[in-house]
């Protein structure tokens, strides 16, 4: 059941010092929460909060932004001392909260199909790519896999090629999506998402459907992987760790069996 290969994209944290561009994740945030979290939940196992939008190595924006961006949400909470549960505005503590609030409500509203948890589907699709994809991708290019697929899948939506059976109510056609049916209808149009603007009043970055298809893949590999940044230095420091330990065995090996003819 594979798909076509999605065209790599240029990503800011590929290879092993590759680091995530603030302003693109903050710019993906958006999308997902003006556009995605509409019907994809994003709070898998309750490990990214919205305090963690604060966290170095993140979209890193200040405290006082995300309580008040945490403020926009509506969080069910309770029950209180009576027993009842009650809805207030949302704190950095809380996840985000979900669309739907099950999975029979989430299909009910999108016509049974189910939109699956954001929090680490840019990882998901990486590993489906098989056992011995995966193994060599780790030297090349394994952790660019999910966001191209995503960014691939975005704006990959066409007219079905000629001779392909007919669409379905609530099938679209898409490039990338193997099978070529998805029932997600083009969540993305040109100019949907307002971006921030530069000294000369123009949006800093184009506001085109790949531009936003980007940013949001870029923040969902945050997303799956907040301690990216974190894990690439402490591999480099093991390495170099490595190197000179391998120097002291090599020279400790000599001075021992010195005497050997
Ligand atoms: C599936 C991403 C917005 C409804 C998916 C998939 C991805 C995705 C990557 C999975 C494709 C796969 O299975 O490989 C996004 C992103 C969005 C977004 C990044 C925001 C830009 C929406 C919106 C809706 C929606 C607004 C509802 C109107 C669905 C549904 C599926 C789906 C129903 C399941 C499709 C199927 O099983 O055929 N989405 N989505 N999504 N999405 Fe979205």
């Amino acid at each position: 059941e594979g798909g076509v290969k999605p065209p790599a994209q240029h990503w800011s944290f590929s290879g092993p010092f590759g680091t995530f561009d603030r302003a693109q994740l903050q710019r993906g945030f958006k999308v997902v929460k003006e556009v995605c979290a509409n019907c994809h939940a994003m709070n898998l196992g309750n490990a990214v909060r919205m305090r963690n939008l604060a966290q170095p190595g993140g979209p890193e924006f200040t405290p006082g932004q995300v309580m008040a961006l945490a403020a926009t949400y509506q969080v069910t909470d309770g029950p209180n001392d009576q027993g009842e549960m009650f809805q207030r505005p949302g704190r950095p503590a809380d996840p985000f909260p979900a669309p739907f609030p099950n999975e029979q409500a989430a299909r009910a509203a999108n016509g049974g199909a189910f939109p699956p948890d954001l929090s680490v589907l840019a990882k998901a699709r990486t590993y489906e790519r098989g056992f011995p994809t995966f193994i060599f991708d780790i030297f090349t290019q394994y952790q660019e896999q999910g966001p191209d697929y995503i960014t691939a899948v975005l704006t990959g939506y066409a007219k079905p090629p000629e001779g392909f059976p007919p669409l379905l109510p609530g099938q679209n056609y898409n490039n990338y999506m193997p099978g070529h049916l998805i029932a997600m209808p083009q969540p993305l149009q040109d100019g949907q998402i307002e971006y921030p603007k530069g000294a000369d009043g123009k949006p800093q970055v184009p506001e085109t459907v790949h531009q936003y298809a980007e940013d949001v893949s870029a923040f969902l590999v945050w997303m799956a992987e907040p301690h990216l940044e974190a894990r690439k230095r402490l591999g480099f420091q093991v390495m170099i760790f490595l190197a000179i330990f391998a120097g002291l065995l090599y020279y400790t090996k000599k001075k021992v069996w010195a005497r050997m003819p």
